[in-house]
């Protein structure tokens, strides 16, 4: 059992080159600018448009989120703000949690940043917190995700048919997991 208050405190980790910090109101400049990027918005299927008031809103409130971890994953070499990654959606009976992250502009992209950022937040899940199972999905139109959860030791699933119609195209849901006792790949 993970209680429902497991994130009160959401702590920073550190992996190789980056820092993940708790996600909050001194990461709007990044959280806005990550939601003009048309390509995480996409491959993430975000359909929903926000204004400054409610990202302002939405990373005040986090602090008192002790049910999830959002976490702003910087680049340790320039301090940058390269992109957000989360652990959601709590299930305390069963102890798992639904993980997404997206990484802004193609300077953060494509450099193993996104493996890194998993992997630590995989080892913190299991091996901190205690999570049983992370799943996650990832829409069939981004197998530069899918190949990054594979990675790390996701393994699929199942696929869910047109999930999204992006455009006008349907587009299918890939459902990935890992379990605590899985490999966490190499
Ligand atoms: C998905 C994301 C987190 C991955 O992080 P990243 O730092 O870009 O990825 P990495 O550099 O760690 O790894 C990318 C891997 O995908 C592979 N890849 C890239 N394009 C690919 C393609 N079209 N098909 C298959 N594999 C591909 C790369 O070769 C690399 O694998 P390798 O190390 O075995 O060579 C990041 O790109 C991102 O945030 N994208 C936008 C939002 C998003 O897609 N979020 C996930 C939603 S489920």
């Amino acid at each position: 059992m993970i209680s429902d208050d497991v994130f009160a405190t959401v702590p920073t980790l550190t992996t190789e080159r980056l820092r993940l910090e708790p996600l909050g109101p001194e990461h709007f400049e990044g959280s806005w600018a990550a939601l003009q990027d048309e390509e995480s918005m996409r491959l993430t299927g975000t359909q929903s448009t926000f204004t400054e008031d409610q990202i302002r809103t939405w990373l005040a409130g986090l602090g008192d989120r002790h049910d999830r971890a959002d976490w702003a994953v910087i680049r340790l070499e320039d301090g940058t703000h390269i992109g957000e990654v989360v652990l959601n959606d709590l299930d305390g009976q069963n102890e798992s949690m639904n993980l997404r992250i997206a990484l802004s502009g193609d300077a953060a992209r494509g450099r193993g940043y996104g493996t890194e950022a998993v992997r630590a937040v995989l080892d913190h899940g299991f091996d901190t917190v205690g999570l049983h199972r992370i799943s996650l999905d990832v829409f069939s139109f981004n197998p530069a995700a899918q190949r990054v959860y594979e990675k790390c030791g996701f393994l699929v699933e199942g696929r869910q048919r047109h999930t999204m119609n992006w455009d006008g195209e349907w587009v299918d849901s890939i459902l990935m997991g890992i379990l605590a006792t899985d490999p966490r790949g190499v």
